[in-house]
C-alpha cells in the first residue's frame, strides 16, 4: 500500500530531528510561516533565534513590528514577519492569547492559507488534515501522471482530492512530513532520485519513463532592476538610516535611502549637502531575490565634518550594534565598507 511504503520511507529516511517536531502549536505556528517559500536548512538559524527570543505567544504579544522585523532581518519575505505580528495581535484581542486550534479560525490569520493551516493542526495534533504546498503538487502531479495543460484550477482541484484520499488515519503528522521530505529531498524539480523513490513502482510518470515531462520548473527570466544607494557614515561611526516603505519587499526595514535612479539619488545628495563627501567612485553589486535581479549601485559618503549636513538627528546608528531589522543588501554594503573603505 501506497501509505505504508510512504510511512517506511519517513522511518528510516524523513528528517526527524527538526527544532520544530513539537506538538506545541504555537512553536509550529512560528515553524510553517517561515517554511513558506524558504528552504529548512535556511530556516533552522533563524526559527532557533526567533524562539529564544519569543517562546510563546505571551512574549510575542508584547513586542513590536521592529522587534519581529529584527529576527526576521536576512530571511526574505518580510510580509511574513507583518503577518505574524498582526496575528498575534489579533489573537491577543480575540482569543485571549491562545493560538486557535480550529481549522476556520487559523485559515482566517494572515498569511495562513490551506495548506499551513492543514500542517499547523497536524503536526501539533489539533487534527488530521491533508497538505498541498509545492513540493507535494509535484511529487503528486508525477505520481498520478496529471496532465499539466489542464486549466491550474482543474489540476488543483484534483491535487487536492488525490491528496485528502491519500491522508491516512493514523500516523498523519508523519505522513505529512514524508511527503514535504520525499517531494524536496527525493521528487526534485531537476534530476529526480526515482531510484530512491519509495514508491516509483506505483509512480505512473516513472513506468511511462516520462518524469521529465511532469516537472513544474518554470522557466524563470528574472526581471532585472538598477537600485541607486548612498551609504552614509558619519565621523562617529555612525550611520543614517532611514525607515524603508518605497519597495514592499522590505517595507518596514531599516536601510540607506534607496532609489530608483541616479537623477533621484543626486537630487537628493544636493538637497543634503552631501556633494563634497561622496567617493568617486560607484561600487556596484548584484543581488537575487526569486523574482528580480537587482542591480546595486552604491555611493560612499563618509561625512567628517557635520557643519553643513542637514539629515534628521534620530536616523543614525551606531554601525556595529543596529538595533533594527536591515534587508541582506544592507549587511552587505555595510560588510564592504568595513573591509574596503572604512
Ligand atoms: N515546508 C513547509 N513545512 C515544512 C515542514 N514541516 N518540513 C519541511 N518542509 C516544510
Amino acid at each position: 500500500m501506497l501509505q505504508k511504503k510512504i510511512l517506511y520511507w519517513y522511518k528510516n529516511n524523513g528528517r526527524k530531528d527538526l527544532p520544530w517536531k513539537t506538538t506545541d502549536i504555537y512553536k509550529v505556528w512560528i515553524s510553517e510561516i517561515m517554511l513558506q517559500q524558504t528552504q529548512v536548512k535556511t530556516v533552522i538559524p533563524f526559527y532557533n533565534k526567533f524562539i529564544g527570543k519569543f517562546p510563546n505567544l505571551e512574549k510575542l504579544s508584547n513586542a513590536s513590528l521592529d522587534d519581529i522585523l529584527k529576527l526576521w532581518s536576512g530571511l526574505g519575505f518580510y510580509k511574513r514577519a507583518e503577518n505574524i505580528y498582526k496575528s498575534s495581535q489579533y489573537i491577543k484581542k480575540n482569543h485571549n492569547n491562545k493560538f486557535p486550534v480550529k481549522y476556520e479560525d487559523l485559515i482566517n490569520l494572515p498569511g495562513i492559507g490551506r495548506t499551513t493551516a492543514s500542517a499547523i493542526l497536524t503536526f501539533s495534533k489539533n487534527g488530521k488534515f491533508p497538505i498541498l504546498d509545492g513540493n507535494v503538487k509535484r511529487f503528486l502531479s508525477r505520481l498520478y501522471y496529471i496532465d499539466s495543460k489542464l486549466p491550474v484550477r482543474d489540476i488543483e482541484n484534483k491535487l487536492w482530492k488525490l491528496s485528502e484520499n491519500l491522508l491516512p488515519n493514523k500516523k498523519t503528522p508523519e505522513f505529512i512530513q514524508s511527503l514535504m521530505d520525499i517531494g524536496s529531498l527525493i521528487c526534485k524539480k531537476s534530476e529526480p532520485l526515482c531510484l530512491k523513490c519509495p514508491v516509483s513502482h506505483d509512480c505512473f510518470s516513472y513506468k511511462k519513463n516520462n518524469i521529465k515531462k511532469i516537472n513544474f520548473k518554470k522557466k524563470v527570466f528574472l526581471k532585472k532592476e538598477n537600485i541607486w544607494t548612498v551609504l552614509i557614515i558619519d565621523n562617529q561611526e555612525r550611520i543614517f538610516l532611514t525607515k524603508l516603505s518605497y519597495k514592499n519587499l522590505w517595507k518596514g526595514l531599516y536601510s540607506s535611502p534607496i532609489f530608483p535612479d541616479k537623477h533621484h539619488m543626486s537630487k537628493w545628495i544636493n538637497q543634503h549637502n552631501l556633494q563634497n563627501y561622496l567617493s568617486s567612485t560607484i561600487w556596484k553589486f548584484s543581488h537575487k531575490l526569486s523574482h528580480i535581479n537587482f542591480l546595486f549601485n552604491v555611493h560612499i559618503c563618509k561625512i567628517i565634518s557635520d557643519k553643513k549636513v542637514s539629515l534628521m538627528g534620530d536616523n543614525w546608528y551606531n554601525l556595529s550594534n543596529i538595533k533594527f531589522g536591515t534587508p541582506k543588501y544592507q549587511d552587505r554594503i555595510i560588510t564592504e565598507y568595513i573591509n574596503n573603505y572604512d
